[in-house]
């Protein structure tokens, strides 16, 4: 039996993906093997890798000056790859602090260069983003990086900020391909797959190519920009498997009708959670309204402990990895492209039967 599954990541994936991957598990394409079994050198795989970045450049209006990566060692590798890639033409980079991962990108950033602390919404617990104006950054940064979606705290940008002429960086992890996207307001995206693009082990980066240029000497290797430009992301064994699923979720969302629909499917299931759990005088969600995420929405219940029972009685009830993060607590529903709204429409009903039972 399959279980609705609300994992902050890796997350569901669509089931009429899972079952294209495997009925080409075996023989892929009349190739006789699988692709986890294929030479990343070999022609079947080439078209893959060709197709995969042809089709997400496509799917998100990606402009021609843009490289497509598809590299290993997750977003967090970016943390590093960011200042070692782009921030080397005065070694200073400003940073926005939405939540744990974005601290996370700037502690790594304090590594390898001078990084600033431009804003952040710490002070109340990462529940709102905050307002963000060109005379907030050093005229100097090489990059301003955000988190865009902050999946832990459940908040998300409102639009796309303005950083005046710095070149905008943002962790998009946990909302790529869940919502339309400017591409050429940014300099840079990441992104790790396993929440809406695919599984584990893979991490999209979209990056005007001018800044793939002028990596730091002491750049490692995998993490140059330039060198994974060059190699077409094949520079060595990368994760094929991983790639290919991808692939078949872009060519399922390009079906659906492409990142317009699944937005508007992905803004009617969270409106609907939102809307119970504000209307429930039971359950509470505390971030500020316009910044609320449409991929991961944290909520409570009036007691530690009944979040707890609630987390087990769901789980029990095929509603599963709903436990909060441990820095929010509570409970968090990530509901990424993969979520059906059916999956959404039960764990509402099983809110209110959870309500009426312990109120
Ligand atoms: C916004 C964001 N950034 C970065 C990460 C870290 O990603 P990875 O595990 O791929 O390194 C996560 C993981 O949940 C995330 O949600």
């Amino acid at each position: 039996m399959r279980v609705y599954n609300f994992s902050a990541g890796p997350g569901m994936l669509p089931l009429e993906v899972l079952k294209r991957v495997q009925s080409g598990l075996t023989d892929y394409n009349g190739t006789g093997m699988s692709v986890m079994e294929m030479s990343h050198r070999s022609k079947p795989y080439d078209k893959i890798n060709n197709d995969v970045e042809a089709l997400l450049r496509e799917l998100m209006n990606i402009p021609a000056d843009y490289d497509i990566l598809f590299v290993q060692g997750g977003a967090t590798n970016q943390f590093s790859a960011v200042p070692l890639n782009i921030g080397t033409v005065n070694r200073k980079a400003d940073y926005v602090l939405t939540g744990n991962f974005a601290k996370n990108a700037y502690k790594e950033g304090c590594v390898h260069l001078d990084a600033h602390v431009a804003a952040s919404s710490e002070d109340k617990n990462y529940t709102y983003i905050p307002r963000l104006a060109p005379d907030m950054f050093r005229k100097d940064a090489d990059y301003v990086h955000i988190c865009y979606n902050n999946t832990i705290f459940g908040t998300c940008y409102d639009g796309t900020p303005d950083v005046g002429s710095i070149p905008l960086v943002a962790d998009m992890s946990s909302v790529i391909l869940g919502r339309q996207i400017n591409v050429s307001d940014f300099a840079l995206i990441y992104a790790g797959a396993q929440k809406n693009m695919g599984p584990a082990g893979v991490t999209v980066v979209i990056v005007k190519h001018e800044l793939t240029e002028r990596a730091a000497p002491t750049c490692p290797v995998m993490l140059r920009y330039d060198n994974q430009v060059k190699s077409k992301s094949l520079y060595n064994t990368p994760p094929c498997f991983s790639t290919y699923v991808i692939y078949e979720v872009l060519k399922y969302l390009k079906e659906l009708g492409g990142i317009p629909a699944i937005q508007k499917i992905n803004e009617r299931k969270a409106a609907k959670l939102y809307d119970y759990i504000d209307n429930s005088g039971f359950y509470s969600n505390p971030v500020q309204k316009q910044y609320r995420s449409i991929m991961n929405v944290p909520f409570v219940s009036p007691s530690k402990e009944l979040d707890d029972k609630f987390v087990a009685e769901a789980s029990a009830a095929g509603l599963v990895s709903l436990k909060g993060h441990r820095l929010v607590g509570g409970m968090r529903a990530s509901i990424y492209n993969a979520m059906p709204e059916e999956g959404v429409d039960a764990l509402i009903e099983f809110m209110d039967k959870f309500k009426k039972a312990n109120a």
